[in-house]
């Protein structure tokens, strides 16, 4: 199913998509961003939910899967405060008319103070601050979850551990930069890039080596970790990618249905972001629909290494590519689920 509405009035379109509610209520976080046309805002939106419905069933959340994407009139930084605040509310009402059937939560452009606009207006939102009894930002669960999955990645690989590895680290922002201080910790040597210059001050700071955003495809590193944007993997991409595994944050990190099998033929070990992006979820479903404490989620979010060996297994077993077998894992979790009737629905 999916909701359109477009607002004249701030020229913004909104799509929520729900694209399965099969383990409980869609969830899936709100984007806004500035699209080239309305139809990539709703094939994004499709793309994004279709992705949310594979992670909380691989990793056994008790969610469907939904996504919201608000095409922007034009890019975040120049929309004003009450343009913003219109467009949040707008939003807002449309999710309420769901009635719970979807759940929103924070995702690019938009944060947990945006999370309490919403809540002025509707319930179904998670990752609101937590002086608003919110879970606050999923940010450093996610990256924690990414570094998990990078350790597991590098020993199916014959890497062995992060020390003394390249990782090159697209993107660092939230997620990207909790996850450079995890891996330089373990001591990885990093390359990073980044389009914000206060992010690229902060890496220099840190002793980490930056290069361009333009030479982060044709660098050469052991594990590459997209951490900005999707879509980053195409065919093309795959077939001259100078690494050796691919962990990242980013939703859709692969572009086409092709690029994993290239990538499997070449010897480049490709963790599924479904799997390793999913510490955010653990995060917000954990703390506000399953009520772990933070020990918890953690506890969760560590054995997102134990899920994606579980993924290199069947890919080996069954000589096919590593998003092909995390999708059939996530079927077949769907189907045990729906079988043991385990959905739960939230507060
Ligand atoms: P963010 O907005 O804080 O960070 C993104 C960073 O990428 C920014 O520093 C930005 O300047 C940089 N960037 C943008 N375009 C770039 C380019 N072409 N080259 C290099 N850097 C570029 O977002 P956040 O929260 O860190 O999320 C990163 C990715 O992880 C997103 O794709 C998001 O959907 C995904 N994700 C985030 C989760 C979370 O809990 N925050 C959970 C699951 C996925
Ligand atoms: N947007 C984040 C993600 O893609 C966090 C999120 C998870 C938001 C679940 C809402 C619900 O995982």
């Amino acid at each position: 199913m999916t909701v359109t509405r477009h607002d004249r009035e701030t020229g913004a379109s909104f799509v929520i998509r729900l694209d399965s509610t099969r383990l409980g209520p869609a969830a899936g976080g709100t984007r806004a961003a500035h699209y080239p046309s309305f139809a990539d805002a709703l094939t994004d939106a499709g793309k994004l939910a279709s992705a949310m419905t594979l992670k909380m069933a691989v990793s056994n959340l008790p969610m469907g899967g939904g996504k919201s994407v608000i095409a922007l009139p034009a890019q975040r930084n120049d929309i004003d405060p009450a343009t913003w605040n219109r467009i949040l509310t707008l939003h807002a009402e449309n999710i309420d008319k769901l009635r719970g059937n979807y759940w929103t939560g924070p995702d690019v452009n938009t944060n947990s103070a945006d999370m309490d606009v919403l809540n002025e207006t509707t319930d179904y939102v998670f990752g609101r601050s937590l002086e608003r009894g919110g879970a606050g930002s999923s940010a450093y669960n996610t990256a924690l979850g990414v570094f998990e999955a990078m350790k597991a990645t590098a020993r199916h690989r014959g890497l062995g551990s992060l020390d003394g590895l390249t990782v090159l680290i697209q993107g660092l922002g939230a997620v990207g930069g909790g996850l450079a201080t995890l891996a330089s910790a373990a001591g990885a040597r990093l390359l990073v890039a980044d389009t914000d210059s206060d992010r690229l001050a902060w890496a220099r700071g840190s002793g980490h080596t930056v290069i361009g955003a333009d030479e982060v495809l044709g660098t050469a590193c052991d594990i590459f970790a997209p951490c900005a944007m999707g879509g980053i993997i195409d065919s093309a991409t795959a077939a001259r990618l100078p690494a050796s595994a691919v962990v990242g944050a980013a939703n859709n990190i692969l572009a086409d249905n092709t690029a994993a099998a290239i990538l499997r033929k070449r010897g480049i070990l490709y963790a599924p972001d479904f799997v390793t992006n999913a510490g955010g979820a653990f995060h917000l479903v954990g703390r506000e629909v399953l009520g772990w404490n933070e020990e918890t989620v953690v506890e969760h979010t560590r054995r997102i290494s134990d899920t994606l060996t579980e993924v290199f297994t069947i890919s080996d077993a069954e000589s096919t590519a590593t998003d092909t077998a995390a999708r059939l894992l996530a079927r077949r979790r769907i189907e045990t689920s729906v079988q043991a009737g385990a959905a739960t629905a939230p507060r």
